[in-house]
């Protein structure tokens, strides 16, 4: 019998703003050599996609996860339902499925606003990664924005503007509005006295450093020290201009498909998929650091 041939793994870029397939792994059995192209790439790519993970058990996927970083599930107190699997107790659930009467993941199935993940904390996730257990016939898309790019294409004038402002990124509330376990008792609807981080608007990678634009989610942002009104409409114009579809690239799922993303210079969101099927995805994040200015340790745009 012939020896399997070795495959060779290739970076194929989607060719929108950011985004790109790793084919020609085997994440059960990878060497240091492949990881270290696939680390390149999903600094290069901002997102990397490996389909057909079907086999990947939730105990592989760790171990990958794992060679990028120190893997740090969100805090309880950020989570609407806690739920981790038994023989893979970092992995948590999304998932829109009921059984036994009990949901057994979070997020439902709604849509799910642009956000970078747990911007609202002191200490950010850096890597988000994504397998696709279950997937509806339609909907629950994730679209992804490049922030870099965001930055640069900015005007001039606001470029100048942001460079030494920051955000406060409220905790106390999710992007639906409600509020959060553990910030109950908050009283205030007022975007200037909610709490939470305050983080540079533009933030420098650690890895790459390159500048990208930093928001978090767009409800309860505010730029302290401005006026609500001059805040508001500022953080409108940067939303607005980083959703642009030039700088975005959206993933449609299939089973198998794993995705990583770096939470540092993109922000995410996902369409709703009501009534549309089951949707499970297992989930793995790594921990990140406190966001970096550029403006103590300044860095050249793009
Ligand atoms: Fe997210």
């Amino acid at each position: 019998m012939l020896a399997k041939e070795k495959m060779k793994l290739e970076v194929r870029p989607t060719g929108a703003a950011l985004g790109a397939d790793i084919v020609g792994v085997d994440l059960a059995s990878f060497g240091d050599d492949e990881f270290a192209l696939i680390r390149q790439a999903l600094l290069d790519h901002l997102v990397l996609r490996i389909r057909g993970c079907n086999a990947l058990d939730d105990v592989a996927f760790t171990r990958f996860a794992a060679r990028f970083g120190e893997i740090k599930p969100s805090p309880d107190f950020t989570r609407s339902r806690p739920v981790y699997l038994t023989d893979a107790p970092l992995v948590t659930v999304i998932s829109n499925v009921t059984e036994n009467g009990k949901p057994i993941g979070e997020h439902g199935d709604g849509e799910l606003n642009w956000h970078t993940d747990l911007g609202f904390t002191d200490y950010p996730s850096a890597l988000t990664m994504l397998l696709a257990r279950e997937v509806p016939p339609r909907g629950g898309n994730t679209s992804f924005a490049n922030m870099y790019r965001a930055l640069e294409t900015l005007p001039e004038a606001t470029r100048t503007r942001i460079a030494r402002l920051k955000l406060k990124h409220q905790a106390s509330h999710n992007a639906q509005g409600g509020k959060r376990p553990g910030y109950r008792d908050i009283e205030t609807d007022d975007v200037r006295e909610m709490p939470g981080p305050v983080h540079p608007i533009v933030r420098v990678h650690p890895d790459t450093r390159r500048a990208a634009l930093y928001l978090g989610r767009r409800f309860g942002a505010y730029i302290p020290g401005l006026p609500l009104a001059r805040s508001e409409a500022l953080v409108d114009e940067l939303w607005t201009h980083a959703a642009l579809p030039e700088n975005t690239w959206t993933q449609e799922w299939q089973v198998g498909d794993l995705i990583v993303w770096d939470n540092r210079c993109t922000m995410h969101r996902r369409d709703a998929f009501t009534g549309q099927g089951r949707r499970r995805m297992h989930r793995l994040t790594t921990k990140g650091e406190r966001p970096m200015g550029a403006v103590a340790d300044p860095v050249e745009y793009g």
